[in-house]
């Protein structure tokens, strides 16, 4: 998958706000709680979610640096944050935004993430943050990328790492099949070498503690049902257009899981939400 399509992103976005952890969101937010201000860095920020699942839960001031490689995307981030807000102003290509209380700043920065994100880092930042991404990048990328956040003291936190858990109901002759192939898929290179794909989390926990931080990792599944049925329909096209990529499942077997998965299955997809934070 290269792209990242506005219209799924904002599919998804309900459902990543209800499923992120609650309870590491609360840490979060006591490791901030005696700040006033904070800056903050989103990495492959898509829409802006990220922003909105996170800024109630820091200080009142908040400055935030979007960064994404895909220009569509930011561009609809900035229109997306500003319906969001109570009220905005357009700050030359920034936004000033007033929300719950809050002030936030936020600045988009077009970057390919893909060479590093040490210059991304290089402004300074109490927090570097991301949603949905990990799953994308290699193992290698993590670990320069852990380094490179240790160098800086800062801390970070991600949600909605897929773990690789799908768990469909009821039960489908093909799902066994359908998934490896998707797995399979998950490993392939999105543009950062071989993806971590669902060990991302474990790579992120491993290489944050080599540099000495406090990792707390939690579970942040999606659990979808027949109010869902939009989300599941198009989880469903992708998990197919994915297998299908791999050419591991026969065309007939495919489009009959995929027909049945989008018309009245349930299911629960495994996430993982990570904090690490200076020792
Ligand atoms: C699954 S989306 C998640 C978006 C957003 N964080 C959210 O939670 O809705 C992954 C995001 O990473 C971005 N991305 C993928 N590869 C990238 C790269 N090489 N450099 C910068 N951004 C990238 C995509 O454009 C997309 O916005």
């Amino acid at each position: 998958m290269s792209g990242f399509s506005a219209e799924w992103l904002a599919l998804r976005e309900p459902s990543d706000h209800r499923a992120r952890n609650r309870a590491l969101l609360s840490t979060l937010q006591a490791l901030f709680r005696a700040r006033d201000a904070l800056e903050v860095v989103d990495l492959g920020c898509g829409t802006g979610s990220n922003l909105r699942a996170c800024a109630p839960f820091l200080p009142i001031r908040q400055r935030w640096r979007l960064v994404d490689h895909d220009p569509a995307l930011l561009a609809e981030a900035r229109d997306r944050l500003a319906a969001w807000a109570e009220a905005h102003e357009r700050a030359g290509e920034g936004l000033c935004l007033t929300v719950g209380g809050r002030h936030i700043e936020v600045a988009f920065v077009r970057a390919d993430l893909s060479a590093g994100a040490e210059p991304l880092l290089d402004r300074g930042a109490d927090l570097i943050t991301a949603a949905a991404l990990f799953d994308l990048v290699s193992r290698d990328w993590i670990e320069r990328f852990a380094a490179a956040v240790a160098a800086r003291r800062a801390v970070f936190y991600t949600a909605l790492t897929y773990d690789g858990r799908e768990e469909w109901r009821p039960p489908h002759p093909s799902d066994r099949v359908v998934f490896a192939a998707f797995h399979a898929h998950q490993g392939r290179d999105k543009g950062f070498g071989p993806a971590a794909g669902p060990r991302a989390s474990a790579a992120l926990a491993k290489a944050f503690r080599a540099q000495r931080y406090v990792v707390e990792e939690a579970e942040s599944p999606w659990r979808l049902g027949p109010k869902d049925r939009p989300l599941i329909r198009e989880l469903a096209r992708g998990i197919a257009a994915a297998a299908r990529e791999t050419g591991l499942v026969p065309e007939a077997e495919l489009s009959a899981w995929r027909e049945a998965r989008s018309s009245g299955a349930s299911c629960l997809v495994g996430h993982t939400d990570l904090l690490a934070r200076p020792a």
